[in-house]
């Protein structure tokens, strides 16, 4: 089912979805800093490893949030353009931004439109990478068909998501116990009731984040379909999960506690040639 069989009718318009993150950008960035447990030990390893990201190259970070992969890959000699559609993102991405992070210039850009995207420069960028945000946009498509000119024939696009079958915003988190060789276990598990649907809903990344925001659930079939679309192969993927005994994992109602269950996804996609 493409992006298009939304029932529009359901959708907040990209204003309402801004607005939420304008009001939590603070408040998220005091949370996640330069990076937390779940990016450290998830995201960005794995987002390097498909990406490969070299000094000297030019990377573009879209919905960069407080910036936090955007100074990583600036300390790293990458030339890094950032872009995000929050203006309190930007504002404390700029502010933790020091000269040891090298380049990186912020611009502010909606995902959504392929016009504002376009205004970064066809054909400037080596690569890209859009961690944990593709599901917080009302359309994926204008950002797949836009990457697909902004990038060099050679590019790579790198992103990643909550992992859909897993992790999406209709998930339960489940701690029951079964009867294993005669012996009561305590076992942890999600369940998902709803995967195949395009609804939209409300979210929360963090915790006791203070207001939910706006949620895209999109099948793997969906996701791959504007990828496909846009004119890009998929040549790379992983499932990152927490290893065994993570710390954390006394918590029955987290991730590290599901070492066998990849809460999030990424993808590496190249534009066909
Ligand atoms: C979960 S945060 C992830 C931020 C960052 N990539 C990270 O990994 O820390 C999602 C980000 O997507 C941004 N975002 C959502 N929709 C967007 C859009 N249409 N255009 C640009 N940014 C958008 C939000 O402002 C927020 O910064």
């Amino acid at each position: 089912m493409p992006d298009s069989a939304d029932p529009a009718s359901l959708r907040p318009t990209v204003e309402q979805t801004r607005a939420v993150w304008e009001n939590i950008a603070n408040w998220w960035d005091q949370q996640i800093g330069e990076g937390n447990d779940f990016q450290k030990t998830l995201i960005i390893p794995t987002t390097d490893r498909l990406l490969d990201p070299k000094p000297g190259q030019t990377i573009l970070d879209v919905a960069c949030g407080n910036g936090n992969y955007s100074r990583l890959l600036g300390r790293r000699g990458v030339k890094v353009v950032a872009c995000d559609y929050c203006e309190n993102f930007l504002e404390a991405a700029r502010r933790r931004t020091s000269p040891e992070d090298g380049q990186i210039e912020y611009r502010k850009i909606d995902a959504t439109s392929m016009a504002e995207l376009l205004t970064l420069g066809e054909g400037r960028f080596d690569a890209a990478v859009c961690s944990m945000a593709m599901m917080d946009m009302i359309v994926i498509d204008p950002l797949l068909d836009s990457l697909r000119e902004l990038l060099k024939a050679s590019g790579r696009f790198v992103f990643s998501l909550p992992h859909p079958c897993f992790n999406s915003n209709d998930m339960i988190f489940r701690a029951d116990y079964v009867i294993q060789n005669d012996v009561a276990q305590q076992v942890f598990g999600v369940e998902i009731r709803q995967y195949l649907s395009h609804v939209p809903g409300l979210s929360v990344g963090i915790i006791n984040q203070p207001q939910p925001h706006h949620f895209f659930h999109r099948p793997l079939s969906a996701i791959f379909s504007a990828c496909f679309s846009g004119g890009f192969a998929v040549d790379g993927l992983e499932e990152p999960a927490y290893p065994v005994n993570a710390a954390g994992s006394k918590n029955p109602f987290s991730w590290q506690k599901r070492p066998e269950i990849p809460p999030a996804i990424v993808i590496r996609a190249r534009p066909r040639k």
